[in-house]
This record gives structure tokens, C-alpha cells and sequence, in this order.
């Protein structure tokens, strides 16, 4: 099978991750690099002299016979950078967010399309075992109906100067929550403080508001003294918490509910019931996330398979956020997604 040839543009401080990851992938080979910055460039060039690396995008584009390209730099120039790549013929990876806002989303796609080529978007952790885990334990139905989800991603820094807090930390949690629920929400609301940088707001609280009474909500800070990676999942049956700081312990399903008596005559007959079950510890594979992530870009390169994590579910992730932005600027809220329903189930038609 012969090669595919990426370049990685973007050398800060996400990209060598995709370098590293990419290159223990068989059948793939990193053949170069690209970034304005050249005290970046030479830096990661140290690490690995064999690959190119060059300043000049148009080059790097044209000039060097890749067949797929890897976008790592700050998100405004996502955009940018993947429609030249997208038009130039090459299979086109996009970190997270795609873009900056659904229009440019939308076009990405339908380039794409129109050209034949692979465009996949680094929703990270859809690709990591303590999610897939999640997913199959949601899936079987062990802990009953999902009646909401929390997450809280916080720490000090680092702060981001195109985009606020929730563009940059909440993907992660929204890409995990639509994936866990298989649904789009109805609706945003988001509120929050730009507290360092004027009009950029370093804490948000978005809540998503899915059918059936179901919600979730994130919470996203750079201004917290402790780093904090969570999520808890509540079912009707049993619970999930996911903490993604924990070494070798990140999931626990806790056999625990709270029920109603079905019905009562007097109010000293009413009582909840309180469930306490055992709670245990899933075994989870050891895996870097970005391994599994660029073992499937190549994947769907070779096979022309459709990517977990493609324009569409990038497109969808950005029209939430855009909606969050959109219930911020009116103070929290709701912005709902009508519209966006529509529009999803014609991309994917
Ligand atoms: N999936 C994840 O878990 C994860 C984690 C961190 C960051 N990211 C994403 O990775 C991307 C990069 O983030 P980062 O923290 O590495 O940013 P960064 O600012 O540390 O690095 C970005 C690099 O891109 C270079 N660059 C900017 N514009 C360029 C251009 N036009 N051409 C060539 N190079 C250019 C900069 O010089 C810089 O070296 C962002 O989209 C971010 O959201 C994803």
C-alpha cells in the first residue's frame, strides 16, 4: 500500500502531538512541516530532521507532493488554510473548532464533497477509551435513561486571544456529549465573564436543552487555581462519572438511583426510595487518544471511509457555539436550532 504523505501545518503547542502520533502510524509518513513562526519550525525540525519544513504555505502546498495536510494552528486560520488545502486536492484534517463560524463550516464541507477528499475535524476525545467506554455502557442501556449531563473544565490558562474560553475548551465536552446522546439539541443558553481580556470571556456556563426534559450542562474556565476535568453522566438506573485527571481509575459507574413511590394516599405514606448499590471501576485500554485519531484519518484516506468526526459533526459543533455566543451577547438567552435541525439532516440526506 503505498504511503500517504501528510504535512502538518501548525507547530505551537498542539501540533507536534499530531507529528508524533502521526508518525507511528504504518502506511503514513510526515513529510513536512509548516509554520510562520521559524523559532517554532526549527524546533520541531529538531526533533525530527528527516521531514521538511518550510515557511512558505503555497509551497508546502504545491511544492512538496502531499497528500493530505493536518491544520494545527490558532482557529481564525482554519479556515483559511483548509480551503486552500481542500481546493489543492488534499485530504484535509482540521483541529477543533473547525472554523470560526457555520458559513465558512459550511463551505469547507461542500468543497470537500464537490472534490472528492477526506475532511475530518479533531474531536480528541471521541476517539479515547474512557468515552468509547461510555458510549458502550450508554448504549446497552446498563444505566437506564440519560436524564442529564455535567461537565467542568477549568484551570489557569491558557488563555487564547481569537477566541473565548467556551470556542476553545467546550468543544470537547459538546463533541462528548452529542456523540453520548446520538441527538442535536433544541436549544443554547450561555452565559459568562471576559474578567482578564476585554471581550473575551475567560468562564462560560453553556446549558444545551435536548428532548424529553434531558440537558446538559458545561462549565469552562481559565481562571480556576485547580485543573479540573469532569463530567457525570445521570441515568435513571445507575450513574457515570468520568474524571479525566485519574491516572488509571477515570471511570466509575455508581449503582445508585432515587425513586418515587408510584402512588400514595397521605403525605406520611410518601417516601422516596434511595438505591445504594455497588459501584465499579470499568477497565479501560491504555491509549493515547491522537493515536487512534490518525490511525483513522489514514483509514478513511485508504478506504474512503466517512469519518467519525467530519465536516458535518464539526459543522454542528460550531452552529452550538455560535448559538452560545449568540445567548451571551443577549445575557443567557435561549437560542434555539431549528433551523440548524433542518439543515444537518440535509448535509447528511
Ligand atoms: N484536540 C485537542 O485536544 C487540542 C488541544 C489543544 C489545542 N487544540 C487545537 O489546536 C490548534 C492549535 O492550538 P495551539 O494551542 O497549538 O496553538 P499555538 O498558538 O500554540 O500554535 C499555533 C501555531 O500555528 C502557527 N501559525 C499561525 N498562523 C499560521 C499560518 N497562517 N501558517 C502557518 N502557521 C501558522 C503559529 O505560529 C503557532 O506556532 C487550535 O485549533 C486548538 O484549538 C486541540
Amino acid at each position: 500500500m503505498k504511503p500517504v504523505a501528510i504535512g502538518v501545518v501548525g507547530c505551537g503547542y498542539w501540533g507536534p502531538n499530531l507529528v508524533r502520533n502521526l508518525r507511528k502510524i504504518d502506511h503514513c509518513t510526515v513529510k513536512a512541516i509548516c509554520d510562520v513562526n521559524v523559532g517554532r519550525l526549527s524546533h520541531v525540525q529538531g526533533l525530527y530532521p528527516e521531514v521538511e519544513a518550510v515557511t512558505d504555505y503555497k509551497h508546502f502546498l504545491n511544492g512538496i507532493g502531499l497528500d493530505a495536510v493536518v491544520v494545527a494552528t490558532p482557529v481564525s486560520q482554519h479556515y483559511p488554510l483548509a480551503k486552500a488545502a481542500l481546493l489543492a486536492g488534499k485530504h484535509t484534517f482540521i483541529e477543533k473548532p473547525m472554523a470560526s463560524s457555520s458559513a465558512e463550516c459550511e463551505e469547507l464541507v461542500e468543497i470537500a464533497k464537490r472534490n472528492g477528499v477526506v475532511l475530518m475535524v479533531g474531536h480528541t476525545f471521541l476517539y479515547s477509551f474512557p468515552i468509547r467506554k461510555i458510549k458502550e455502557i450508554v448504549d446497552s442501556g446498563d444505566i437506564g435513561e440519560i436524564r442529564y449531563i455535567n461537565c467542568r473544565r477549568l484551570n489557569l490558562g491558557l488563555f487564547q486571544k481569537d477566541i473565548n474560553v467556551a470556542w476553545d475548551l467546550a468543544p470537547h465536552d459538546i463533541s462528548i456529549i452529542l456523540h453520548i446522546l446520538n441527538e442535536f439539541p433544541s436549544s443554547v443558553n450561555c452565559q459568562g465573564n471576559a474578567h482578564v481580556t476585554a471581550g473575551v470571556e475567560d468562564v462560560t456556563n453553556i446549558s444545551l436543552s435536548f428532548r424529553n426534559n434531558r440537558f446538559a450542562t458545561i462549565q469552562s474556565s481559565w481562571l480556576e487555581p485547580r485543573k479540573v476535568r469532569e463530567m457525570t453522566i445521570v441515568g435513571t438506573r445507575r450513574m457515570i462519572v468520568y474524571d479525566d485527571l485519574q491516572p488509571n481509575e477515570k471511570l466509575r459507574v455508581y449503582d445508585v438511583r432515587v425513586e418515587r413511590p408510584p402512588h400514595y394516599n397521605t403525605f406520611a405514606e410518601f417516601q422516596y426510595s434511595y438505591h445504594y448499590g455497588d459501584s465499579y471501576i470499568p477497565h479501560l485500554q491504555q491509549e493515547e487518544p491522537l493515536r487512534s485519531l490518525s490511525q483513522h484519518f489514514v483509514d478513511c484516506i485508504q478506504t474512503g471511509a466517512t469519518p467519525v468526526t467530519g465536516g458535518r459533526e464539526g459543522l454542528e459543533l460550531v452552529r452550538i457555539l455560535e448559538a452560545a455566543s449568540e445567548s451571551l451577547l443577549a445575557k443567557g438567552a435561549p437560542v434555539g436550532f431549528e433551523a440548524t435541525r433542518k439543515y444537518a439532516q440535509a448535509l447528511s440526506a
